[in-house]
């Protein structure tokens, strides 16, 4: 699709909009948005099963007098189920259905990208595709896209001109491989800049994490190694949050940055740490 880009566009995240599986609240969450506007940003990146909907809400909201200057992307594909478990769904016709429902939830008539937000286990990618495809044709999407491809997936992004293609990037899952790999054909589109908040606040590692919090039972960020990682990093810094940032941003294949800030303060000191870059 497009040439890595010297500063990659900067993207809000809504995943701690949600109030699910998060710590924290979310009463500042139209502020959020609004300060994010204030900033420029216009790229926002939500998900229909982040919070059940409830970001959908959030973003409704805010932007209701601003829908045209936004280009929202919306991942379907996951749902909650009962007993807090998180299910893939990534059928046709659940795509279908779920782009439906995030466009009335949304409060919008399209949706910029419509994405695959994991490849579903127990479903051919193919027909993911299939049912994105149908959206756009339908008019619910202008684009599609796919998100957290194993290797042996990337062919399908390859087969199609611009699509979007959304995966973890940072110094502790380094992902520079894949997106060498994608960034001719895709637009790539990287998220957890910080390692979900690793690499930002050092106390995480030394304080527990509330259970309300997924990041408390992540298989991921329970390994050692991984702590390990962390832990190093924030022994050779005194400016993580700086150095976490650099060193996405100097990545020559990224061409958006999705920043995951919890609060307009939060926005601030990521904006402010970009600046210099
Ligand atoms: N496609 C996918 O599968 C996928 C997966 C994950 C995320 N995403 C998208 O990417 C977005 C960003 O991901 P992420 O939340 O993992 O991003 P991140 O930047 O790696 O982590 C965000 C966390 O960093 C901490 N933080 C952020 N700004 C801070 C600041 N200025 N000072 C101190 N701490 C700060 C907060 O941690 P504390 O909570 O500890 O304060 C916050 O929850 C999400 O909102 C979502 O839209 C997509």
């Amino acid at each position: 699709m497009a040439d890595a880009k010297s500063t990659p566009d900067l993207w809000l995240g809504t995943w701690a909009l949600g109030g699910k599986g998060v710590s924290g609240t979310v009463k500042h969450s139209k502020a959020l948005i609004d300060a994010a506007y204030q900033y420029g940003i216009r790229h926002i990146d939500t998900a229909f099963f982040y919070g059940n909907g409830q970001a959908h809400d959030t973003i409704a909201n805010a932007i209701k007098n601003q829908r045209s200057h936004w280009h929202i992307c919306e991942k379907v594909g996951l749902r909650w189920a009962s007993r807090n478990r998180v299910i893939h769904s990534g059928s046709l016709d659940a795509i279908i259905h779920d782009c439906q429902v995030a466009l009335r939830r949304l409060r919008t008539d399209y949706i910029d990208t419509l994405m695959l937000h994991w490849p579903d286990p127990h479903c051919n990618l193919a027909t993911s595709i299939d049912g994105l495809q149908a959206c756009v044709d339908r008019g619910y999407a202008q684009h599609w896209g796919l998100g957290n491809l194993a290797d042996t997936q990337l062919h399908h992004l390859i087969n199609y001109p611009n699509t979007v293609y959304q995966l973890e990037h940072n110094c502790i899952i380094d992902n520079s491989a894949q997106l060498y790999k994608t960034h001719q054909h895709a637009y790539n589109l990287v998220f957890s800049p910080l390692a979900n908040g690793w690499l930002a606040n050092p106390n995480h590692l030394h304080q527990a994490i509330p259970k309300s919090d997924r990041r408390a039972r992540h298989p991921i960020y329970t390994q050692p190694s991984y702590r390990a990682a962390c832990q190093d990093f924030h022994a050779n810094t005194t400016t993580p949050i700086e150095d976490a940032l650099r060193w996405v941003i100097q990545t020559p294949t990224v061409h958006g940055l999705i920043l995951g800030p919890r609060s307009p303060e939060h926005l601030h000191q990521l904006i402010l740490a970009t600046a210099g870059l």
